[in-house]
């Protein structure tokens, strides 16, 4: 199926009604109605959804299947009304959503349909299509009951729906849309030009089979033949590729959002990135993904790079960045994660349970509270005091520890915590000495012998935040000399590549020491939140421009403004491009209602807010403006 729009020229959409513009069938929802009271309502209702599928399907002709289910009914004025009503609010909901595009194009539209004119024609009304223009069928009455239908009415015939559009004599490029065998026939027996398969409500093999193109939204079918008010590029078009076993949360968001997901459960290496990436909008990647320069200049589409992880290493950013490629992460979403095993991690060292653990496991016993003491009173040292140390200074205090901390920012003391000026200060009265700081290259042996020496005997040492903060052989000295009693570490200078890799470090196989294998932040529950607080960014983006928390471009957080239009103008950092930008407005009398600009030493990003009316050429005037690296129209 087709990806690019239609060539511009002039086109007659004929839409289908039931299950097209409005989410459900007329006529069953009719039945529903008239049956409400009917103690075989169940029965009654399952026959006739079943004729109405076989209809849709071609199984049996469109005059078979009405005059089959009006027999099953005794329908009266009263059931048609509430129907209207029920439609009404079932718009399907890209026609909700877009409906001042929909109303700017109903003198394009006509309906066909082998409905009621009794409900379609007050429910189209809502979207400006006039009576005139709503070709279906009509009810005969005997008072407030009906007693019929014009069976003669050509949309009540096998093939109706093609005679009525022949008849219309339209200009231009005519378009079938609707997601039933009824609205394929229109062109089969060459009364359309196309046909489209309608997919919002429900996707049908067989129609899809027959489509020239399948469009799942509105603003789809107005985007593939360029009509005014359609979207630069519809949602529902959009192909979210995510790799790596990202967590379903992650693909459900961006589904409910409207977008296509495509899921790998393995990395993909950079050729066969380069090739999976034609004509997606959003990629999700974990660690092993490379994405690099070259295989961002195949992405044609690409808009957003999401990393379900935390770190963001693994992407050329400033390559991304070029291309106008937004990339985001989840620094903090395993943050209550790794306090947790922190806490964990200080009771056991407190009860020296590594060494007990270990000599059970070789088939020993010593019971013994000789060196195991409570947490409760005694003084947990953190040392970096931001998301993690913070939250970590909450839960210790819960369980009675006193808790200082040092940090190089002025930070908020939580709870009763006390904040030491110095690091030599905190490390002379801690217990427990938890480090928590950002991996910055001066942090490296932020605790070394000297610090070490420092430390109460006794006092133990927790590092669960970068490799390089502690140095090891400091620390596996001071063990064994019987200064430091025991360490938890869950983070290496070096760590093996693979779990096939081996692993080794000066404290294997000391007393009362910890090793994991950097795990601090791997949880099921981090996983859930990382998938779902970046899936939140990436759609933030997409949706209105936003790159609150975006790595690689400058942050701005910009709420949709009502009535307006978006640009989002991505440039090199050089000057002139605002002063050019605004000149391309202002030539033009284009309102401008808001406007952001932010840099960063590479790049620049503009987001302007203007009246809706507004040419459609001056997209491309503004692409023009030399440094331009991306402009993306949203609304
Ligand atoms: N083990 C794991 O699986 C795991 C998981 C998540 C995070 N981490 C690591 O944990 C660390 C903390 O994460 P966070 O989310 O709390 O980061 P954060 O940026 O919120 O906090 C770091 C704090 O450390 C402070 N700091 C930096 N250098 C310092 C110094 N020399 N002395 C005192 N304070 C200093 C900063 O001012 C900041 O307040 C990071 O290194 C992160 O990479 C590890």
């Amino acid at each position: 199926m087709s990806r690019t729009p239609a060539e511009a020229q002039p086109v007659q959409l004929i839409f289908d009604f039931d299950s097209t513009i409005v989410a459900i069938e007329g006529l069953d929802e009719l039945a529903r109605l008239a049956l409400a009271d009917d103690p075989q309502r169940a029965r009654t209702m399952e026959a006739i959804e079943a004729i109405t599928r076989d209809g849709m399907t071609g199984a049996i002709g469109i005059d078979e299947s009405l005059r089959r289910r009006l027999a099953m009914l005794t329908i009266k004025r009263s059931h048609v009304d509430a129907l209207v009503k029920l439609l009404k609010r079932r718009l399907s909901p890209s026609f909700r959503k877009h409906i001042a595009a929909v109303r700017r194009n109903a003198d394009r539209i006509h309906v066909v349909s082998s409905g009621f004119r009794e409900y379609v024609e007050p429910v189209c009304a809502e979207l400006g299509i006039p009576a005139e223009r709503i070709h279906c069928n009509e009810f005969r009455w005997k008072g407030t009951a009906v007693v019929g239908y014009d069976a003669a009415n050509p949309v009540a015939k096998p093939g109706g729906k093609a005679k009525v559009v022949r008849a219309l004599k339209l200009p231009g490029r005519i378009v079938a849309i609707g997601d039933g065998v009824t609205d394929a026939e229109i062109r089969d027996a060459g009364a359309a030009h196309e046909f489209v398969a309608y997919c919002e409500n429900i996707e049908r093999e067989a129609v899809v089979a027959r489509a020239d193109r399948v469009a799942r939204t509105v603003d789809e079918v107005l985007w593939l033949y360029r009509l005014p008010g359609s979207p630069s590029f519809p949602k529902s078009r959009m192909i979210a590729l995510l790799c790596e076993n990202i967590h379903a949360d992650a693909a459900q968001v961006l589904r409910d959002e409207g977008y296509r997901v495509e899921t790998l459960s393995d990395a993909l290496a950079e050729d066969e990135l380069a090739r999976a990436l034609k004509g997606v909008s959003i990629l999700g990647i974990r660690s092993k993904t490379r994405v690099t320069a070259r295989a961002l200049e195949s992405a044609d589409r690409l808009l957003a790079v999401g990393c379900f992880c935390i770190g963001t290493e693994q992407v050329q950013l400033p390559a991304a960045a070029a291309h106008g490629v937004a990339v985001f992460n989840a620094p903090y979403s395993n943050t209550r994660s790794v306090v947790e095993l922190a806490i964990g991690e200080i009771v056991m060292l407190m009860r020296r349970v590594p060494d007990v653990s270990r000599l059970l496991h070789d088939g020993g016993w010593r019971k013994s509270a000789t060196g195991c003491t409570e947490v409760r009173g005694k003084t947990l040292g953190i040392v970096g005091y931001g998301h993690i140390g913070s939250q970590l200074s909450i839960l210790a205090e819960a369980m009675g520890m006193h808790v200082i901390y040092h940090d190089l920012e002025e930070c908020l003391a939580l709870g009763n915590a006390r904040k030491c000026r110095s690091l030599a200060e905190l490390l002379g009265k801690a217990d427990v000495v938890s480090m928590h700081v950002d991996g910055r290259a001066s942090n490296h042996h932020l605790i070394g012998e000297r610090e070490l020496r420092k430390l109460r005997p006794g006092a133990l040492l927790v590092n669960l935040s970068r490799g390089h903060v502690v140095d090891l052989a400091a620390v596996a000295a001071s063990i064994r000399a019987g200064h430091l009693g025991g360490a938890a570490v869950d983070v290496f200078p070096e760590e093996p590549l693979s779990n096939r890799d081996p692993f080794d470090s000066p404290l294997r196989g000391l007393p009362n020491v910890i090793l994991t294998p950097h795990v601090g932040g791997s949880t099921s529950e981090a996983q859930q939140a990382i998938g779902e607080f970046v899936a939140a960014r990436l759609v933030e983006f997409v949706n209105t421009g936003g790159t609150s928390g975006c790595v690689n471009l400058p942050q701005i957080s910009a709420p949709p403004v009502p009535r307006s239009h978006r640009f989002l103008h991505l440039h090199r950092n050089q000057p002139g491009v605002l002063a050019a930008v605004n000149a391309v407005f202002a030539r033009r009398k284009i309102n401008i209602l808001g406007q952001a600009l932010r840099t960063d030493d590479a790049m620049g990003y503009l987001v302007t807010d203007v009246d809706r009316r507004y040419a459609a050429d001056v997209v491309d005037e503004l692409k023009a403006v030399p440094g331009t690296a991306r402009l993306r129209v949203l609304y």
